[in-house]
């Protein structure tokens, strides 16, 4: 009597430890992102949100927190990795510090034309293998999401790489994007995501590349004169989770959730291109930020400047798996 009471106690114990909850309370998933809601991402989220919990028939909950109102920038992998939160979707330019150096391939200037190229290697054995590395980080991967190609900004006009010189752009914590700074004669700064509206504001930068949707909801038309449409490489996300706590959900929850995330990654892909088109179209609209369309000689010279980053960056990326990408793409440098 008293062993199986003890036993009950330790069951309980353990599973409130991993999140996994009684019949009564739900299991809950705190999906913490750093974009605002009206974004790709931020939708997609809230949608995986929705579908979670309706076919799990509230057996989950899913808290979403946007705009990084749990974990930041530089906090957010570390928090996931100790179980303070379930569910990311970090940019793919972010894994750099985690020690999976490879995620930095989708960084490489220019590599991908389309999102159709995009989804030939997410889809296929570099986007499995990728994944296939965090496990031993304790993280599954579960899917990629999309945002868009980038765009450049500045408070003075940007065309050609002569442009860039000496000015302080914030980037992404990855060194293929620090190489891309310099290669243009910019001074690359690495910063959290919530601090470059006011980082832009006070002058501590100069200028920055994301896609229109980060651009728009993060209000930096306010605090920019210039965009420029550079299109000059990828910003897309991987959903990550604690590897513990999926491994001890309950089977039946972890495959609803499996077709959540699946539903939801055809969701959030299906808008990222139109989201990003009405950013575009509602800077243009805002009346406060110049847009700039690269002369096809300006996008040369661009490109002519950037694509040395490529070669740079082989040991750091892995050579294989630069030949894979230029495999699927059919990119010739
Ligand atoms: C960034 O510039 O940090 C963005 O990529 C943030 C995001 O998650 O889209």
């Amino acid at each position: 009597m008293k062993v199986g009471f003890l036993l009950a106690a330790v069951a309980a114990a353990m599973m409130s430890l991993t999140g996994v909850a009684s019949a009564q309370q739900p299991i809950v998933i705190k999906f913490s992102h750093v974009v605002a809601v009206d974004t790709p991402k931020g939708k997609g989220a809230d949608y995986f949100k929705k579908l979670a919990e309706e076919r799990t028939k509230g057996r989950v909950k899913v808290e979403v927190y946007p705009n990084s109102s749990l974990f930041k920038d530089g906090e957010e992998m570390e928090a996931l990795q100790l179980g303070s939160v379930q569910m990311l979707a970090p940019s793919l330019a972010k894994f750099g510090p985690l020690g999976v150096r490879e995620f930095e391939v989708f960084d490489l200037p220019y590599i991908f034309d389309s999102y159709e190229e995009l989804h030939k290697v997410t889809s296929g054995p570099v986007g499995a293998a990728l994944f296939k590395k965090l496990e031993s980080k304790g993280i599954v991967g579960l899917a990629y999401w999309d945002n868009g190609f980038k765009v450049m900004s500045a408070n003075k006009p940007i065309r050609v790489p002569a442009d860039y010189k000496g000015l302080k752009m914030r980037i992404q914590s990855s060194k293929v994007l620090g190489d891309e700074i310099k290669a243009l004669g910019g001074i690359p700064q690495v910063m959290a995501f919530s601090e470059v509206y006011q980082a832009l504001q006070t002058g501590v930068v100069d200028g920055t590349e994301n896609p229109p949707s980060n651009f728009y909801t993060q209000k930096m038309h306010e605090v920019q004169k210039y965009l420029a449409l550079t299109d000059h490489g990828y910003l897309g996300y991987a959903v990550i989770v604690n590897k513990k706590f999926w491994d001890g959900l309950p089977p039946d929850v972890r495959t609803a959730l499996e077709g959540a995330m699946k539903d939801a990654t055809k969701y959030a892909n299906d808008i990222a291109k139109k989201e990003n088109d009405d950013a575009l179209a509602a800077v243009k609209a805002s009346g406060k930020t110049e847009i700039i369309t690269l002369t096809p000689d300006q996008k040369a010279a661009m490109k002519k400047a950037l694509v040395v980053v490529h070669k740079d960056n082989e040991s750091r990326v892995g050579k294989d798996t630069i030949a894979e990408v230029y495999k699927e793409t059919g990119f010739k440098p």
